[in-house]
């Protein structure tokens, strides 16, 4: 996304080269947008500072799933993360590759287990016991000739410094074993004399949106605990440590900006030193999703209409709000936003941008300085490439927007928007 510099005034928004008002006019509002460039970018630089030797970078399609962006992520050879049979399905749709799918989740069912057996997904990522008897059985019963690759899903011990609902690596965390558990060397030294699985090592996913690196620096000093835990235990070296994803992306001015690069170099180097103590060489996985989308999304919205209430607050209403991106409502997320057509015009006003549905918290942002605001006008959130589209819902029966991919002043429709006839599609009279 960047404005348009040249001397037509007033200055307009642009995403992947076209005009942001045009593509509102389009496709309809709300839409979201997101600019191929950037994706691939980020891609790229994943690539090309983690992934020498063997090892790998798998995106978490979580953050934002479409048959267009397996596409992109087999172009760009990157890895998959799903962690549902339905992202599992898209990516077969989409002819991902299956040796390159990791199947994530902590509550797998039979049958998603029996889907990514059958479809030979590359790795399975056991979250706990119940979930590696389950697997054994569906192993067994589908008389695979080949075993079944597996990681085994660790909390680290680690409190994140992010928001609550984000940290995932602690030991009282719903994910994972407990790095030193018994359960945990229980499952160890089960899958290393089982020969329908073939355990490949850990994986450690310590939580989303970190902008500390030294919570990613414990996280890779425990795992290698646990690893000298089960050499001395078992006489046992991983072949895999995959570290998960979790790297922050800058909402606003004040958020720290970590970029790839760094948190790279710092799990290459922190792991290094263990590799080279320990004098074996893993291949090391990551695995980010809002890095790679989270900043190449923006939203357009149309405005409707403009209320200023007794004690001053004027508010802006928009055509969508927490039901294409509740995450405002859930983790008092923080975005910026600008008018598509004005960018050059004087903030000189503040508005809280509302959304449309029945809850007083669907608020996109509080108290934010805008140009003075029309009715009709196209306002753009930005960095809502992640956790937007994959977390909407239909809250008030709306229908979630369309998706739009924009390059080099193309746009193409990638989601189409949900129509009120998809709404009731799964209704049935009584
Ligand atoms: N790997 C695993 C196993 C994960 O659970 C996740 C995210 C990732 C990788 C990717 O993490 P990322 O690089 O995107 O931070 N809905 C929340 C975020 C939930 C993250 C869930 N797991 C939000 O909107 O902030």
């Amino acid at each position: 996304m960047e404005p348009q510099n040249k001397n037509s005034r007033p200055q307009r928004l642009k995403i992947g080269g076209c005009d942001a008002v045009e593509l509102a006019e389009t496709h309809g509002t709300p839409l979201i947008c997101y600019d191929e460039d950037v994706i691939r970018d980020n891609c790229r630089r994943y690539i090309a500072s983690f992934a020498r030797n063997d090892n790998r970078v798998a995106y978490a399609g979580k953050a934002f799933l479409c048959l267009a962006m397996c596409q992109i992520v087999a172009e760009e050879g990157l890895y998959l993360d799903v962690v549902s049979g339905g992202e599992l399905y898209t990516a077969l749709q989409a002819g991902f590759p299956a040796e390159k799918i990791y199947f994530h989740g902590n509550n797998k069912s039979l049958d998603e287990l029996t889907m990514a057996v059958t479809a030979k997904v590359g790795c399975i990522v056991v979250d706990n016991a119940h979930e590696y008897q389950n697997l054994k059985e569906v192993v067994k019963a589908k008389g695979s000739v080949r075993p079944v690759s597996i990681l085994l899903r660790v909390a680290a011990g680690v409190d994140a410094a992010t928001h609550p609902y984000v940290m995932t690596g602690h030991f009282d965390s719903k994910f994972g074993l407990s790095l030193g558990s018994q359960e945990l060397n229980n499952l160890v030294a089960d899958a290393l004399n089982e020969p329908s699985l073939t355990l490949m090592g850990f994986h450690s996913h310590i939580g989303s949106q970190i902008a500390d690196l030294s919570s990613f620096a414990q996280a890779v000093d425990a795992l290698f605990a646990g690893v000298r835990h089960y050499l001395a235990l078992y006489k046992w070296l991983p072949l895999e440590l995959n570290m998960g994803g979790g790297l922050a992306v800058p909402y606003t001015d004040q958020d720290e900006h970590v970029s790839p690069e760094e948190l790279c170099a710092l799990l290459l180097n922190t792991a290094q030193r263990h590799m080279d103590d320990l004098n074996f060489t893993p291949r090391l996985t990551v695995e980010p999703g809002r890095s790679i989308v989270g900043p190449a999304g923006t939203t357009l919205y149309r405005v409707g209409a403009i209320k200023r209430t007794p004690n001053g607050r004027c508010f802006v209403n928009v055509d969508g709000g927490m039901a294409d991106n509740p995450r405002v409502a859930l983790y008092q997320a923080k975005y910026t936003c600008s008018v598509a057509d004005r960018l050059d015009q004087p903030r000189s006003f503040v508005y809280t941008v509302a959304g449309k549905t029945c809850e007083s918290g669907d608020i996109l942002i509080w108290d934010y300085p805008l140009p003075e605001m029309r009715s009709g006008d196209i306002l753009a959130v930005n960095t809502t490439g992640a956790y937007t589209y994959s977390m909407a819902s239909n809250y008030n029966r709306l229908p979630r927007p369309a998706v739009v991919l924009a390059k080099e002043g193309e746009a193409k429709l990638i989601i189409a928007r949900e129509t009120y006839s998809d709404l009731t599609r799964l209704d049935r009279p009584k």
